[in-house]
């Protein structure tokens, strides 16, 4: 799909742009000071790296309601901070422990366990600064639902929830079974993604039979998201993949891969990728950027 890898390419560096000013060393109004070595451990952990899927499904989701300027790339942006933290902290040694991520040495490699932990902490709540910022949106109650939607997909009943299963599930006395895994993902992974597109339509203004659709659509691609890569975890290459690969056995993590094996998990993948498709009926060939995502998310190599 080389329309569809272009555009993502393009988004990726619309994004690091806007990313590279805000992890400015100048302070905000309002702020004391940066300083510099918390700064260097945000900007590793943020800039020249990653897909920046969630910032591409966000912006597209936007374009299909005619929604395209700075203040839809500044939430995008936002979202992809809460992303970059929740890696930062998900990589440390009391979590998964990883040295590798993005192919560079994980932040608290490269700097310590007490700079990445800061370092999380201000990026999850700069993400907050921007989006809630007036230039995201001029109407405040837009920006307000933004900043709403973000949280609960971000904390305890959503992304942080979800890497509380997580942790707990390697250290259970039975395997999880699969509705406890379908959920455990649905939250760590899927909840980020899910709100990526939701987050577009609330930008676009988008009606709420539109939102319900492009719901949807963004829990199956979260889901076939996180079995794409529990199985690039047992199939793929450190270097292919920029991070470590074979670290969920390892760990034994809780994954549609150690439920079901790889070959039922890969028809999962495809069926929920497929599943994320068919959502998007309602809107057309307005989508078709969105359906590339959904074909892109099962058959990444990375
Ligand atoms: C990795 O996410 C962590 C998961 C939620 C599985 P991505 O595969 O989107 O990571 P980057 O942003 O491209 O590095
Ligand atoms: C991480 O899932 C999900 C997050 C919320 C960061 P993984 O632990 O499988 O992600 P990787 O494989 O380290 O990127
Ligand atoms: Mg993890
Ligand atoms: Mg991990
Ligand atoms: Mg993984």
């Amino acid at each position: 799909m080389p329309d569809f890898a272009s555009r993502l390419t393009a988004v990726a560096g619309a994004v690091e742009q806007i990313l590279d000013a805000i992890l400015s060393a100048e302070p905000l109004r309002g702020e004391t000071a940066r300083p510099a070595r918390l700064l260097a451990a945000m900007r590793h952990a943020t800039l020249d790296g990653g897909k920046r899927l969630r910032p591409f499904l966000l912006i597209e989701a936007a374009r299909l309601f005619g929604a395209h300027n700075d203040g839809v790339l500044r939430a995008a942006c936002a979202l992809e901070l809460v992303h970059c933290y929740s890696l930062v902290h998900d990589d440390l040694p009391a979590m998964d422990d990883d040295d590798l991520r993005r192919g560079r040495p994980t932040v608290h490699k490269a700097f310590d366990d007490a700079t990445a932990i800061l370092a999380g902490d201000a990026l999850l709540t700069l993400a907050f600064d921007v989006m809630g910022d007036e230039p995201t949106h001029p109407d405040a109650a837009v920006r307000a639902s933004l900043v709403v939607g973000l949280a609960r997909n971000s904390g305890l009943g959503g992304m942080a929830g979800g890497q509380m299963f997580d942790l707990d599930a390697e250290k259970a006395a039975a395997p999880l079974d699969r509705a406890a895994v379908e959920r455990l993902q649905a939250m760590k992974t899927g909840a980020l993604l899910r709100f990526a597109v939701e987050a577009g339509g609330i930008i676009g203004g988008a009606s709420p039979a539109d939102l319900a659709a492009l719901s949807d659509y963004g829990a199956a691609l979260g889901a076939a998201f996180q079995i794409a890569d529990d199985i690039l975890d047992a199939e793929g290459e450190a270097e292919q993949l920029g991070k470590r690969a074979g670290k969920d056995a390892d760990r034994n993590k809780a994954t549609l891969v150690s439920i079901l094996g790889l070959d039922a998990a890969k028809s999962l993948r495809d069926e929920l990728a497929q599943r994320a498709e068919s959502a998007l009926a309602p809107f057309g060939p307005g989508a078709d950027t969105l359906r590339a995502a959904a074909r892109f998310t099962a058959t990444r190599d990375h």
